[in-house]
């Protein structure tokens, strides 16, 4: 007879406890500890040897290294922000997890995926979540209604399986959403981690056996992980984030890992009514609602995995009656911001005790180069001192803890973007140890600064008192 016990499982990083934690061992999470039973399932992170005794395996074949390998044969999907972000399109045999927040528009984009390669290839949507009138519903609305897609509305793993075990079965298979597959044998709820893991190492390994592309759509819980998730991350080849405010129209697609292509890379989408269009030119989209030379915002020359791209990044400093003023930040990292204003008090003496500071990245992007450093800087201090950054000047550069500004890679590539946009003008760190001065690249007349203060001279020159009264 199976012996029945439970354990107690972190449904954020699958550390298995033999009693109840308040905090997690592996990861330090707090209360993400939850009781799940283990009968009949293998021992997770049990007694080694528990696995594998009584039957006897069979041997496996080992190979040399240097034989041939195949070019992983891809399926373009024509959706080209998809296949850039997927590194070339959908490999054969391979698990790709596609993230986000519920309601973002994971259904949205696999759905017309999928009916984008529905002519070239069998492709089946099955669906845990919404029934099959609701998937017409939006096929409709997509205008992908023809499209030769095959659905399904199950949630049994067992069924999925005995499905798809077919010499001919699919090609091209959604899962949506893992979080509502589960596995009869075990007795926990869908969603929890033992319910997720092993669905989708089933799906996996009969992805792999017969050589379909799967993708799973894995909800985001609020905290920013796949429920029962990073267990998820590293079991698929590519994990594909979809990430944007709700509110807004833009979707970023982002790779995380992938396994067959670069990761960073991002595929930009608008929302529309008739579902995701994609943006080919994100610059122009994301500068769109630009006010033009307004105090307190800079355009940042960026770079997204192999694209260059131009967004505005825009500060508040405000005076404020609370004794410890607020700072938040929209689509950067607050400790980042920090430190430029920590910079700019002790190297450049700009004071910003006594005011609240926001900062935004405009069109619902999240920037993770330091390169945008620069830019922070010059939008809070035209916020700070009510001179604005000239409208026709791009700025770029990491900034060090001396306040020493340093140059960053594809300069070239950043400033023909900001050329093509019509810019003119750059702001960035300087090449090379000839000193600080002008230099020209294309169209673009490039104001090279060693330093902070280099930043904070140009609003002293244009600003006049302002400055000079902040700076003491
Ligand atoms: P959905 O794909 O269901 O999100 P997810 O699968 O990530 O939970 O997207 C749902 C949202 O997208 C919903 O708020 C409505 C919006 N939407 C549109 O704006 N236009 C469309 O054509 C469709 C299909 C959805
Ligand atoms: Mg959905």
């Amino acid at each position: 007879m199976a012996r029945s016990t439970t354990q107690f499982v972190c449904q954020s990083c699958g550390t298995a406890h033999s009693r109840w934690v308040g905090r997690c061992e592996g990861c330090d999470e707090w209360n993400t500890i939850v009781e799940e039973a283990s009968s009949g399932a293998a021992p997770i992170g049990g007694k080694a040897g528990g696995w594998t005794k009584g039957a006897k395996g069979k041997p496996i074949e080992l190979v040399a290294l240097d034989g041939k390998a195949a070019a992983a044969p891809r399926r373009i999907t024509g959706i080209a922000e998809f296949d850039r972000v997927s590194g070339g399109g959908l490999v054969r045999g391979s698990a790709l997890l596609i993230g986000g927040d519920p309601g973002i528009g994971k259904s949205t984009l696999l759905l017309q995926v999928t009916a984008a390669i529905g002519g070239d290839a069998r492709c089946a949507y099955i669906s845990g979540e919404e029934s099959i009138d609701q998937l017409r519903m939006r096929a409709r609305r997509l205008g992908v209604i023809e499209a030769p897609v095959e659905l399904a509305a199950a949630t049994n793993v067992r069924d999925i399986l005995a499905t798809l075990n077919a010499a001919d079965g699919p090609e091209i298979v959604v899962v949506d959403s893992i979080q509502t597959m589960f596995i009869d044998a075990l007795d926990s709820a869908p969603g929890t981690v033992a319910q997720v893991r092993a669905s989708a190492q089933e799906l996996i390994r009969l992805a792999k056996r017969r050589g379909f592309t799967l993708l799973i759509v894995g909800h985001v819980t609020k905290d920013g992980l796949i429920a029962g998730p990073r267990v998820l991350e590293h079991m698929v080849d590519t994990v594909l984030y979809f990430e944007g405010e709700r509110s807004h129209q833009f979707r970023i697609l982002r790779a995380v890992k992938n396994r067959f292509g670069p990761t960073d890379e991002i595929g930009v989408f608008e929302m529309t009514d008739k579902g995701l269009i994609e943006v080919p030119n994100p610059s122009a989209l994301f500068l769109a609602d630009r006010q033009g030379e307004v105090a307190g915002a800079a355009v940042f020359a960026g770079i997204e995995g192999s694209r260059p791209m131009l967004v505005e990044i825009q500060a508040l400093v405000a005076p404020s009656p609370l004794a410890t003023p607020r700072r938040a930040v929209v689509g950067w990292d607050s400790g980042r911001l920090a430190m430029v204003l920590a910079v700019l008090e002790a190297r450049c003496g700009l004071s910003f005790t006594g005011n609240e500071v926001y900062l935004n990245v405009a069109g619902g992007l999240r920037i993770t180069e330091p390169a945008a450093d620069l830019a922070v800087a010059a939008a809070l201090t035209s916020s700070l001192t009510g001179v604005p950054v000239p409208a026709d000047m791009v700025v770029f550069g990491e900034i060090g803890l001396s306040g020493e500004a340093r140059t960053v890679s594809q300069t070239d590539a950043r400033l023909k973007e900001a050329g093509k946009l019509g810019f003119t003008r750059a702001l960035a760190p300087q090449r090379g140890k000839k000193g600080r001065g002008k230099a020209k690249t294309g169209n673009i007349s490039v104001q090279e600064i060693a330093d902070l203060g280099g930043l904070v001279a140009m609003f002293r020159d244009g600003g006049g008192a302002a400055i000079r009264a902040v700076g003491g």
